[in-house]
């Protein structure tokens, strides 16, 4: 053993480094092959007691190759997030420049929660912070973080809005945010944790397309006054979970403007589309929004653990965020020329997160990025047209919207009499039908109808690794799994 077992010789390193990404290389080529759904959660858990393994106080035996054999056997008792044929939820990625990206971060180690610990590194993530802000149509003024997921860029655009519209005093019992009733429900955490109570929530009906109504929240606006309440942030959504429905952006914005609230756009799933052309049009207005949530880990198609925060008044982020300490006197962060990214959020200490950011653009480019997320909306088309096709040809399936970004939400169509409880019953088998066969894996959510809510299954396209061929996939095994018209010939 070497005598600074945790200083690895540079020869160790290597070897260390080409075992891990070997392994990581190899196990991506399978990804095309292994089954879509990965192993069933009593499956996993059976695999995470077996692999659970002691905290020793020498390395395990066995070395790399036992290390590598819990790695891959962890790897494949979990739902395939980074395989081609994933559909469910909102799929991320995994890009590989990403990782590596990463790697390189976390050896070189450098501080980049203040700017002048690392100049240049905290330049390099601002440079790719503000080509975001552009690509949504915000000026120069605007500022951004990369945070760890939409969850925590909605917290800290709820605490910004609060500090920017109710100041630092204001009795925040009296505090309203508004947002549709197919908001993300990180938005109420996120108003929760911001110290506002629960009943600062209020969800506005949505139109037939599950989109905020204008005319809606302009009456809740008005019970919200006349109950002595204040007002003083909408969030709406570039791109709801559910469906995919993107909020009326410019008459939000309108609205917003005239009743001088905070507009924060959730465009944690639907954001990135601002990189393509077609995405562009649909998202038109988002350039108006005070502030923008949204995820490079799910359409910049990052490994998990990046979203992002755009402020349009950079001002407004940092009042909301800056601290100061003694004990960071050495490192003097008020020049007023590259506030640090500590200024701008919660985090003082945090990982160089721009790299994984921006070391794919310099490998691939920004084209191929803009490419993928137009062929992810085709791919949603194709798949809607494939539907269309199949009702058209007799299929009791009921689609409930055309994608409005890349997400399809279908379920199978009720009979005449049918009762809800059995047309729901009889669409979550026919999901589980579809993901048996094993080469797709879509998921459920459920959304309103006239007697409640209806089980709806969703194919939601984001991967980067998913093609034309996956979604023929899906088509295909929609009719295989499919129960008949009758109920009587759904899979037992
Ligand atoms: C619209 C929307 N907002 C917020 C989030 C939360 O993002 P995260 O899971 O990165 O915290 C999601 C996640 O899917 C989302 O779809």
């Amino acid at each position: 053993m070497s005598e600074r077992p945790l200083e690895p010789e540079p020869a160790r390193l290597q070897e260390w480094i080409e075992a891990f990404a070997r392994f990581a290389v190899d196990h991506l080529a399978r990804l095309p092959l292994m089954p879509a759904q990965g192993l069933e959660l009593a499956d996993g858990l059976a695999v995470a007691e077996r692999l659970s393994t002691p905290i020793g106080e020498a390395p395990l035996p066995g070395g790399i190759p036992a290390i590598i054999d819990r790695l891959e056997r962890g790897a494949e008792a979990a739902l395939l997030t980074a395989g081609p044929g994933y559909l469910a939820y909102v799929p991320g990625g995994g890009l590989p420049s990403a990782a590596i990206g990463d790697l390189v971060a976390d050896l070189l180690n450098r501080y980049t929660g203040i700017t002048q610990a690392a100049p240049a590194f905290v330049r390099l993530e601002s440079d790719v912070l503000q080509w975001l802000a552009g690509a949504f149509g915000y000026g120069p003024q605007a500022r951004g973080l990369l945070v760890s997921g939409g969850s925590m860029a909605n917290l800290a655009a709820v605490v910004t809005a609060r500090i920017d519209r109710l100041g630092e005093d204001a009795d925040l019992r009296r505090a309203v945010v508004l947002a549709s009733s197919q908001a993300h429900h990180s938005v109420a955490k996120a108003v929760r944790l911001a110290g506002l109570p629960p009943s600062a929530v209020r969800l506005v009906a949505v139109d037939e397309r599950l989109r905020l109504c204008p005319d809606a929240l302009a009456a809740e606006l008005e019970a919200v006054r006349r109950e002595g309440r204040r007002p003083f942030m909408l969030v709406s959504a570039a791109g709801t979970t559910n469906t995919g429905a993107i909020d009326p952006l410019p008459a939000l914005a309108d609205l917003c403007e005239r009743e001088g609230l905070w507009h924060h756009v959730d465009g944690a799933y639907g954001g990135a589309f601002v990189l393509c052309e077609p995405g562009r049009a649909r998202l038109a207005g988002i350039e108006r929004a005070d502030s923008i949530a949204f995820d490079p880990h799910k359409g910049m198609f990052l490994p998990y653990g990046t979203g992002c925060l755009l402020v349009r008044d950079g001002a407004a982020l940092r009042r909301a965020h800056a601290g100061e300490a003694a004990y960071l006197q050495d490192l003097d962060t008020d020049d007023g020329q590259a506030p640090s990214p500590a200024e701008h959020g919660p985090e003082l200490s945090r990982p160089f997160r721009g790299l994984r950011l921006w070391l794919p653009l310099m490998l691939h480019g920004a084209a191929p990025f803009r490419e993928a997320l137009a062929e992810k909306l085709a791919l949603a088309e194709r798949f809607h047209a494939g539907l269309l096709e199949q009702v058209a040809a007799g299929a009791p399936v009921e689609i409930v919207d055309a994608p409005q970004l890349s997400t399809v939400p279908f379920r199978l169509r009720r009979e005449p009499g049918e009762t809800l409880a059995s047309a729901n019953a009889r669409s979550a088998t026919w999901l589980r039908a579809i993901n048996a066969a094993g080469r797709v894996f879509m998921s459920s959510t459920n959304l309103p109808s006239p007697d409640g809510p209806a089980f709806t299954l969703r194919a939601c396209v984001l991967s980067f690794r998913t093609h034309a061929e996956q979604v023929e996939q899906a088509l295909e095994d929609l009719e295989l799994g499919r129960p008949g018209v009758s109920s009587s010939t759904a899979p037992r």
